[in-house]
């Protein structure tokens, strides 16, 4: 039987790929306030706001393209079982070929009823418009998951790691809740490693720990899983 690779994916893997961190760049996301466009509250206070912020971000998706990183990822399939989990609401591990990919806080190429969560639909181009709407008649939204909202695939990731052989963290500052708690459910005999260039400020334990970025450090590693 295939072992199994988990790897659990945050900002720091796109980076490379020009599509900016959030906590690298003061708090600030784009030059924007995370609370003023990432939370329910926003969302009633400045749609408008809100649908452009994520305009743009999903027009920078777009035009970004997949690294290094992402590529070696989906090239680790032809010895191993692997399952992303990812953070990221863009969709750079598909588009480097990873075939199983569960995004924790939704996906920025597709809209979702402001009614009911779970109805979505993919967004043709990069503009979601006021006045989109859903089959029940109320507005499109982006099919993210803000702060202060559950996070409905948590479950199911949790149990995803417990079945873990492997188990890669690469690119995530583990400071928002839950997916940062993710990793007390991989099992303690599985090997651990943890890739970020700010990775020894990280609270992990048992893991082995590389200090670079995605781009190199990746494709390194799965070379080394191909081979041994
Ligand atoms: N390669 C690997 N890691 C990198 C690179 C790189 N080239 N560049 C930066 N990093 C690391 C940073 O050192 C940092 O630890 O990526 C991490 C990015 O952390 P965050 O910006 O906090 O991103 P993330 O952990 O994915 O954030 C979690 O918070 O912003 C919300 O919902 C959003 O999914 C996101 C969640």
């Amino acid at each position: 039987m295939k072992q199994h690779v988990v790897v659990l994916t945050g900002a720091g893997i796109s980076a490379e790929s020009g599509l900016k961190t959030f906590r690298d760049s003061d708090g600030l996301w784009e030059g924007y306030d995370v609370y003023e466009v990432a939370t329910p509250e926003a969302w009633q206070r400045n749609p408008n706001l809100v649908q452009e912020f994520y305009n743009m971000r999903r027009k920078a998706v777009l035009e970004a393209q997949p690294n290094a990183a992402h590529y070696a990822l989906a090239k680790l399939e032809s010895k191993f079982d692997v399952t992303i989990v990812t953070q990221n609401v863009d969709n750079l591990h598909e588009r480097a070929g990873s075939s199983a990919v569960l995004h924790l806080h939704g996906v920025i190429t597709k809209s979702q009823s402001s009614k009911d969560p779970s109805l979505t639909y993919d967004i043709e181009g990069w503009e979601l418009k006021m006045g989109e709407q859903c089959e029940l008649g109320s507005q499109l939204r982006p099919h993210v998951v803000w702060f202060g909202e559950p996070v409905p695939m948590i479950e199911k990731a949790a149990q995803i790691c417990s079945t873990a052989d492997i188990f890669l963290l690469v690119g995530t500052s583990l400071n928002v809740y839950p997916a940062a708690g993710l990793k007390d459910f991989v099992p303690n005999n599985a090997r651990k490693i943890v890739v970020d260039p700010q990775a020894s400020s990280l609270s992990v334990r048992d893991m082995r720990i590389i200090s670079e970025k995605a781009g190199v450090a990746v494709p390194a590693i799965v070379e080394e899983l191909l081979t041994s």
